[in-house]
C-alpha cells in the first residue's frame, strides 16, 4: 500500500509521514504520485478538509486503487464529522478516517481565513461567552481558532494503524 496525500499548509503531510514511518509505507503527495503510482497498487488516500470535502479525494479516487480514505481537519474528532464527511465524500466502500490536524492561519490566503472565520464565527463567539466556565480543552480549541495551532499527534494514527494491521496487503 501506498500512502497518497494532499496538504495546504502541511498539518496532512505530517500525518502522511509520520503514518509511512510507522507502517513502513512509501509516502508521496497527490503532484508525486503521477506517473509514478500505477492505477492497480492500494492507495490510502489523506487530505485535508475544506468546507466538508476532502481535497483531492475525487482525483485520486479516479486515478488509483483507493482502498481507505483519511480526511483532516482542524475541528475536534466526533461520530458527527464522519458521518457528514461519508454524506460529502465519494469513496464507494472504503474506511473513512478522520483526523484533528490544526488551522494555520498565516499559511491560507486572506479569502480562505475570512471563509474559515465566518464558518467558525458562532463557534468562536459561544466559546468566549463561556468566559471562565471554559474547559482547558474548550480554551485551546478557542486559543486555535482565534490564532492557530496544531492537534496533530503520533496517538492519534491509532485506528488507521490498527485498521493497516488487519489488511492483507
Ligand atoms: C477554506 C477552508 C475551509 C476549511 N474547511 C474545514 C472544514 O469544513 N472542517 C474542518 O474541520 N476544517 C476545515 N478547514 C481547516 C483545514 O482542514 C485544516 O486546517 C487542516 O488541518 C489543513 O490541513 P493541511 O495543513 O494538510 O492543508 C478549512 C480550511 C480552509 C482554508
Amino acid at each position: 500500500m501506498v500512502i497518497i496525500y494532499r496538504s495546504n499548509t502541511g498539518f496532512t503531510k505530517e500525518y502522511a509521514g509520520m503514518l509511512g514511518k510507522a507502517e513502513k509505507l512509501k509516502v508521496c503527495s497527490i503532484a508525486e504520485a503521477e506517473g509514478k503510482i500505477g492505477p492497480q497498487e492500494p492507495v490510502f488516500f489523506m487530505g485535508p478538509l475544506m468546507a466538508g470535502h476532502i481535497s483531492g479525494i475525487d482525483q485520486a479516487v479516479k486515478r488509483y486503487a483507493v482502498k481507505g480514505v483519511c480526511g483532516v481537519g482542524m475541528s475536534p474528532p466526533s461520530p458527527q464529522i464522519l458521518e457528514v464527511l461519508s454524506k460529502a465524500n465519494y469513496a464507494p466502500g472504503v474506511p473513512l478516517f478522520y483526523l484533528q490536524g490544526g488551522w494555520a492561519p498565516k499559511k491560507v490566503s486572506w479569502i480562505k481565513r475570512r471563509m474559515v472565520g465566518m464558518a467558525t464565527k458562532s463557534i468562536r463567539e459561544a466559546l468566549r461567552d463561556k468566559g471562565s466556565r471554559r474547559t482547558p480543552e474548550e480554551d485551546r480549541y478557542l486559543d486555535l481558532l482565534l490564532h492557530g495551532g496544531s492537534y496533530v499527534t503520533f496517538e492519534s494514527l491509532e485506528p488507521i494503524r490498527t485498521w493497516m494491521g488487519g489488511l492483507a496487503l
